[in-house]
């Protein structure tokens, strides 16, 4: 199943999810199954929870587009736990449709998290993969990209959202 998004300005989007405490259920394992699908079918490379109004700390990944089946990423209540570096590119989300900016991240970052079955695990990833690592993770902590901007270029973008909500062309 293909959720909508949630857009920027739902509250869901800014506040902390709260932790996956079972694992393995088959409930799990279908909604993991509607997140990749709704994540491949709004073209992201990334997808988590909250941006289909469900709050809790749940993230998937591509960043072959779907191309590569081991490019497959599953987060279940990411912690970061190293940052290494640094790098400056384009980054959007699909809760704020239209709009890019240049956020700078760390370029190598080791994650820590639980997969589907509850297992622990860490992953060390550079560049396009750790931007998603940082960019998802933020989001399960209520966290969005246009934090990492600066107060100009974040009010800027908030205005022009307002006129779009006004004019009814965001929601
Ligand atoms: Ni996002």
């Amino acid at each position: 199943m293909v959720y909508p998004i949630v857009k920027f300005g739902d509250p869901v989007l800014e506040r902390e999810a709260e932790e996956v405490t079972e694992f393995d259920t088959p409930d799990l394992h279908k909604f993991l199954d509607d997140m990749f699908e709704s994540m491949y079918a709004h073209k992201g490379v990334g997808l988590a929870a909250p941006q289909i109004g469900i709050s809790r700390k749940i993230a998937v990944i591509d960043v072959s587009n779907g191309e590569k089946p081991e490019d497959k990423v599953v987060l279940i209540n990411p912690m970061i736990v190293k940052v290494d570096g640094k790098q400056e590119g384009e980054e959007g989300c699909l809760s704020i449709p239209g709009f890019r900016e240049q956020v700078k991240r760390g370029r190598n970052v080791t994650i820590r998290a639980r997969n589907v079955r509850g297992e622990v695990f860490e992953q060390t990833a550079e560049d396009l993969l750790a931007r998603a690592f940082l960019h998802e993770t933020d989001h399960l902590y209520g966290k969005l990209y246009i934090t990492h901007i600066s107060a100009l270029k974040r009010d800027l973008m908030k205005r022009k959202i307002k006129k779009l909500q006004r004019a009814g062309d965001w929601s």
